[in-house]
């Protein structure tokens, strides 16, 4: 069988099984910022033009509301209380994670399963598990030896209020709890318990987030191509964002193809959310992000605005919107959240 140019074509170049490879994302870096007909196209091509995919009117707000109150709930009954023994870790986690994120990932594994034909009720350990991972890479990202940042989620960030060395434990304290939460699953008959624990493990990993993170720091006032730079934020952002339609439609025990396309909408929502965090670094004020606006320039790092321009960097992002809807056409009608929650991320302004 021959590869494609795709997350997809991986798998079917190796024959290695669904659930085992779906982090190994395409290695062409310059398949976008290269492309000489693309920065005249997008600008007159609608969202999810060349796909048969229609969101119709989707009351996302509505959604992200449940399903964020559905969220906060479980991950209030799965967490170690606040005054559990010590109690000092206990409330530097809890103040992390209900400090009022958009609870994206979760949002997007939920959905996954929901278009897989699947019940929310068991995908949400992994929805769970991811928002843990989550807010502990944020916790961890915002520390002085890192990003250095006083402000998270609009409040001061962990370190700020609870000192370094409790922000490092509450990191890791999260990111531990994730798996116990993960551990709840019994797994699915297609994907076994032991694929999803591998699956969430690789995905935080020091081949994914954390690979991605350290070579965001090494990159710090470095002029980096914009293939270095699709690398850091295929590990840091997309990788996670990919692992949560992957849980959702493992959890939803999705058939090869279901995941697959799951695969490709959530490696291309992942990139053009980063590029999207890139903009609104530059564009937004620190009031409205609920963090320090103009980190990025500040601490030269390496950025799509400061590569290509705001303008090719929101061209970009939009481009690789219009992949991930055509993704979703597999789905036919079951994948209106995805798609609200796809264009959402293009167009949010936080
Ligand atoms: C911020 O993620 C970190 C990045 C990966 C860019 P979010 O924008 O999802 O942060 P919260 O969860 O809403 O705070
Ligand atoms: C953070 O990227 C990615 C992870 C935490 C894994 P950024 O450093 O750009 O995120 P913000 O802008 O601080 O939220
Ligand atoms: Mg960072
Ligand atoms: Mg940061
Ligand atoms: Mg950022």
């Amino acid at each position: 069988m021959r590869g494609i140019a795709s997350p997809v074509g991986v798998l079917a170049r190796t024959h290695a099984p669904v659930a085992k490879a779906g982090l190994n994302l395409p290695r062409d870096g310059k398949f976008l910022i290269s492309s000489p007909r693309f920065w005249h196209v997008e600008a007159r091509m609608s969202l999810n033009s060349r796909s048969n995919f229609s969101i119709g009117a989707f009351d996302l707000q509505g959604y992200l509301a449940q399903r964020t109150a559905a969220v906060d709930r479980a991950l209030h009954s799965l967490l170690p209380p606040a005054n559990a023994k010590p109690a000092t870790i206990h409330k530097a986690m809890r103040y992390s994670i209900f400090a009022g994120g958009k609870r994206l990932r979760p949002a997007l594994c939920l959905a996954a399963a929901e278009a897989c034909g699947g019940d929310i009720e068991q995908a949400m350990p992994l929805a769970c598990a991811l928002e843990c991972i989550h807010t502990y890479s944020l916790i961890h990202d915002d520390l002085p030896a890192m990003d250095n940042d006083d402000l998270r989620r609009g409040k001061p960030t962990n370190h700020k209020v609870f000192g370094e060395g409790i922000a490092i434990l509450a990191g890791d304290g999260l990111l531990t709890e994730a798996f116990a939460i993960a551990a709840r699953c019994e797994g699915w008959p297609r994907y076994p318990h032991r694929e999803i624990i591998r699956e969430l493990a690789e995905a935080a990993g020091s081949r994914q987030l954390i690979a991605g993170q350290v070579a965001d720091l090494e990159g710090e006032g470095r002029k980096l191509s914009a293939a270095q730079l699709k690398y850091i934020h295929e590990r840091k952002t997309s990788a996670l964002l990919c692992c949560s339609v992957r849980l959702g439609g493992m959890s939803a025990n999705a058939s090869a193809a279901q995941l697959r396309a799951l695969t490709q909408f959530g490696y291309h929502v992942g990139l053009a959310f980063q590029i999207i965090d890139d903009i609104l670094d530059v564009t937004q004020t620190s009031e409205q992000l609920g963090k320090t606006a103009g980190k990025d320039t500040a601490a030269e790092k390496a950025t799509y605005p400061s590569i290509v321009g705001l303008e090719k960097s929101r061209a970009i992002a939009a481009r690789l919107t219009r992949r991930a809807f055509r993704a979703l056409d597999f789905f036919k009608g079951r994948a209106a959240a995805l798609g609200a929650l796809a264009e959402y991320l293009l167009k949010r302004d936080k």
